[in-house]
């Protein structure tokens, strides 16, 4: 079964869908998701949206912010290209119908988060990415040049290699002519060929046993470009998440949003003593993976599970107004915040490194692009400003379209590309092998591949992830093709890529703090 399209896009956040939205103006534009358009990290989203739009903050302000965030690591030119790029950014979503909160005078109410110098923050209350999604869905929905196919699963990226010619890692000449991709319905995988090829799967939080991410969020694009003999850059850079809400039965874990400090909130441990004047300057407002280790070991000190983010001094109907959701959450579970300290630990949150791509978003895989959580773009160097994603995901959606838009006349449709191979695969899907292998590869990443590090800890990564990695493999070459088995297959292959790249990075920086190397 085939399906012919200018452009693909696997993925339906923001990154997919701003994507989708710009190349419909020039051409047929296939949306493939893996479940259904609404579900994915975008629409989880809760600070914001960080941008520049008055004085007295500045470009160069959230640039420096940014660069400080990164730890030295951040391209340049990319950082000044997005932060300059913000505006239009903010722009697009209010074209697109995206709503903001304002003051009474019209201005938008702007919000801090840690490692911002400045209140720069548009948001939607404390569910910016689900107003954001919100708004895109709808768009997309009605547009007559796009085509979403719901709960197709993408499995492998169509390359040379599948017209039989040997493909090697960081050859220069390597095209994605599209993508096989599993209807979960039918069970049958359909041969998707398109011109361009826009990569935007999100993030692989669930590589982690605690993870603010929703389920869909297994690395499926990291897998599927390493698969390809694409190069992906920077996966050591995981950056945990300082506050999600400590409630052991949740799966995701529930974010406690930065913007809360940002409110005045105080971190503080078990004895109820200020927690971050110990560890940093800026203190509650400390750049994440400053927060994020301090609390590890404030918690591992002490031998607790949590620590506690005190919200108790501020007013009750500003929290209510401000937070309504993490207001909610927590009454759900008898926690009222205007009285009660909020119990938190850090989560696994999102990947600084990805697929390596220019500053127009293309990857070294000739038109495949990628954008949004995915990608590495450079934005995010060593560790990620809060709120700079969403930002850096439609930035890059757009400059992506800007080259991508020519490829329709220059890259015709490759038609000798064979259907997908199903020999072999007749074994009946093993769903507790899958299940259990998934908590395995959690917890090693979890026990060996955390907050902090060491070369001896890695070591023993990667020996437990090899016996996983060999029965999965085996498992895979004979078994039905199913989503379940595919995500373990990616979620391993992610592991292996982070802890390769921690192997690697010889020195603590950033979000990759290793005992063995002082900062
Ligand atoms: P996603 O929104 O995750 O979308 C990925 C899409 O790809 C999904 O539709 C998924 O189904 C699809 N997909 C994946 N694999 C396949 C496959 N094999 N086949 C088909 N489809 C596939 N960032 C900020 O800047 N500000 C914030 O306030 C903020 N708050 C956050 C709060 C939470 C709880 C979380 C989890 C993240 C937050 N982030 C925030 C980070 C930000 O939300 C994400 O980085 C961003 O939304 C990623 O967008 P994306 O389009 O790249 O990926
Ligand atoms: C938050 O609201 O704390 C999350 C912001 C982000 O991840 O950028």
């Amino acid at each position: 079964m085939k399906i012919i399209t200018d452009y693909l896009v696997i993925g339906s956040g923001l990154a997919g869908l701003s994507f989708a939205l710009q190349a419909a103006e020039t051409g047929t534009v296939t949306v493939l998701t893996k479940y259904t358009l609404e579900e994915n990290n975008t629409s989880h989203a809760q600070g914001g949206i960080a941008a520049v739009l008055s004085s007295p903050d500045s470009f160069a302000k959230h640039i420096k912010d940014t660069n400080i965030a990164g730890a030295g690591l951040c391209n340049q030119e990319v950082v000044t290209k997005v932060v300059q790029y913000a505006p239009n950014v903010i722009q697009n979503l209010l074209n697109w119908g995206t709503r903001f909160d304002t003051e009474k005078d019209g201005a938008y109410n702007l919000a801090k988060e840690g490692g911002h110098s400045e209140h720069r923050i548009l948001h939607h209350k404390d569910n910016t990415g689900y107003e954001i999604q919100r708004a895109l869905c709808n768009k997309v929905r009605s547009h007559k040049n796009i085509t979403v196919l719901e709960h197709f699963f993408a499995v492998d990226l169509i390359t040379q290699h599948h017209q039989g010619e040997l493909v090697k890692r960081h050859q220069q000449d390597v095209s994605c002519f599209g993508a096989y991709a599993l209807d979960i319905a039918s069970n049958k995988v359909y041969t998707i060929l398109a011109k361009t090829t826009m990569l935007a799967t999100g993030g692989a939080g669930q590589v982690y046993s605690t993870t603010t991410n929703p389920t869909i969020a297994t690395g499926d694009g990291f897998a599927m470009v390493h698969r390809a003999k694409g190069v992906l850059d920077n996966m050591e850079f995981v950056q945990f998440h300082p506050t999600a809400l400590y409630n052991p039965s949740d799966s995701p874990a529930f974010l406690i949003s930065e913007a809360l400090r940002g409110f005045g909130g105080i971190l503080r441990n078990k004895k109820g003593e200020e927690l971050m004047k110990h560890y940093d300057v800026r203190g509650n407002l400390a750049p994440r993976d400053i927060v994020a280790r301090a609390i590890d070991n404030e918690m591992k000190t002490s031998g607790s599970d949590f620590v506690f983010l005190d919200c108790t001094h501020i007013d009750k109907k500003k929290l209510q107004n401000h937070f309504p959701n993490i207001y909610k959450k927590c009454s759900s579970i008898g926690i009222d915040i205007s009285k009660d300290m909020i119990p938190v630990t850090p989560a696994a949150h999102y990947f600084c490194g990805g697929v390596k791509v220019d500053a127009f978003g293309r990857t070294s895989i000739k038109h495949l692009y990628a954008a949004g959580e995915v990608s590495c773009t450079g934005l995010h160097g060593a560790n990620r400003l809060a709120s700079n994603s969403l930002l850096e995901a439609i930035a890059f959606a757009d400059f992506a379209i800007s080259v991508a838009k020519h490829e329709k006349e220059t890259n015709p449709i490759q038609s000798n590309i064979p259907d997908w191979d199903y020999e072999g695969t007749s074994f009946p899907e093993e769903m507790i092998l899958i299940t259990q292998s998934l908590k395995e590869v959690q917890q090693i990443l979890s026990n060996y591949v955390g907050i902090v590090r060491s070369q001896e800890r890695l070591k023993r990564a990667f020996n437990r992830l090899w016996t996983l990695y060999s029965e999965t493999e085996d498992l895979y070459k004979k078994t039905t093709l199913s989503p379940k088995l595919c995500e373990l297959r990616n979620l391993i292959l992610v592991g292996y890529l982070v802890i390769k790249s921690a192997k690697a990075r010889k020195k603590s920086i950033g979000l990759h703090y290793m005992v063995d190397y002082s900062e």
